[in-house]
């Protein structure tokens, strides 16, 4: 749905250049929620302005739904995404990209109901059908009752929800999402989430979301990218960067802690799936080699419906003395990560001299 290939954008202010995005390969599929993750400045919110063309990348293409935005002619962003000074193939094509903002971005002089219709209204949509469809909107989000506040008369959850409504005013079939969460508080954060992902399911949505919360990539995302120095530097589906030894990501998602308690003792991360016996597998490794396993650290949780679990054991003596109790580990069926495995493998060379 959503593909950008070697997408660069370089800023250019008081005679510096940033290069805030730096060659970035983006594949959202249809339908999936994808989240992007990284620090500040890694790039993320150049990333979603420069896929519906808020912002012009300086090479690379974008192509939405089949189209290839970068080829459509426009002279910048407008007052909104799909703003009247955009050129028309642009600005249509934009319609079906809707996009919403962590400060909600909404008209204070107007009701909540004239801000739904604000894009209908750019688009060149008659009076009574954009009155129709922000009705049908508002109720979707769970505003009925809303339509004739103002802003200020709402709370930071329901401005999200405005948002949301008029992010889907000309039925996008992709939302876009730069932190439009982290204004709120975490039991809003869940509702409004729910909502997305309610939508997502229900309107075949696909979203592409920015969010600095771990959580928010467990509990909604099918896949996810980390940004890092305006590059992608990992990406795929939640579970599958789970089961990815040394990803950064899994660890971020899953932090399981633990430090080796001495020089001579080898970590060794394990990532399971869905009822993997790792206690019996352990009991196993220590009776078969009769050697002493600590567990340094554990998570569990739920992502896409599947049990997936991540452990963090420390077995004594180095790594070159471990080659076969690790063997032992892959042999049955866990994915098998050691802590610094180039300095461990040096290691293991050294010992064998
Ligand atoms: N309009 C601009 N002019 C000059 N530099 C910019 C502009 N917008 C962004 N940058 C720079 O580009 C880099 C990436 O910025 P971006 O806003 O995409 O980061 P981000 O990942 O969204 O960060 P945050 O998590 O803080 O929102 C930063 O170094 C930033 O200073
Ligand atoms: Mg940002």
């Amino acid at each position: 749905m959503i593909t950008t290939t070697g997408l660069t954008k370089v800023y250019r202010s008081r005679g510096r250049e940033v290069t805030a995005l730096d060659g970035v390969d983006l594949h959202v599929r249809e339908g999936e929620v994808y989240g992007v993750v990284g620090r500040s400045g890694a790039g993320k919110s150049t990333l979603i302005r420069c896929v519906n063309l808020l912002e012009r990348p300086s090479s690379g293409t974008v192509t939405v739904d089949g189209r290839d935005l970068t080829a459509l002619t426009g002279r910048g962003p407008g007052i909104l995404p799909g703003g009247s000074r955009a050129g028309a193939a642009l600005r249509q094509a934009r319609s079906h990209i809707g996009m919403v903002f962590q400060h909600f971005n909404l008209l204070s002089s107007r009701t909540v109901q004239d801000n739904v219709e604000l894009p209908l209204e750019i688009l060149g949509v008659s009076g009574r059908e954009r009155s129709r469809k922000a009705l049908e909107l508002l109720d979707l989000v769970g505003l009925a009752d809303k339509a004739k506040a103002y802003p200020a008369q709402l709370s930071g959850g329901q401005k999200q929800r405005v948002g949301i409504a008029r992010a889907l005013a000309g039925d996008p079939k992709v939302l876009l999402s730069d932190e439009a969460t982290s204004a709120l508080d975490p039991e809003t954060t869940r509702s409004i989430l729910q909502l997305l992902r309610d939508l997502n399911r229900q309107l075949g949505l696909t979203v592409l979301l920015i969010t600095h919360e771990m959580d928010v990539i467990k509990s909604v995302c099918d896949s996810a990218a980390l940004m890092k120095g305006g590059r992608i530097v990992e990406s795929g589906t939640v579970s599958d960067i789970l089961a990815t030894p040394g990803s950064e990501l899994a660890d971020e998602l899953f932090p399981v802690g633990g430090e080796a308690s001495g020089p001579d003792r080898t970590v060794v991360d394990l990532t399971f799936h869905g009822e993997a016996a790792t206690q019996p597998v352990i009991s196993q490794l220590s009776r078969t080699y009769n050697i002493d396993i600590s567990i340094l650290g554990a998570a569990m949780d739920t992502v896409g419906g599947r049990q997936v679990g991540r452990m963090r054991i420390e077995l004594p003596g180095r790594f070159e003395e471990n080659v076969v109790p690790i063997g032992f580990l892959r042999e049955h069926g866990l994915q098998v990560d050691v802590a610094g495995p180039e300095a461990a493998v040096e290691l293991a060379k050294e010992g064998a001299k």
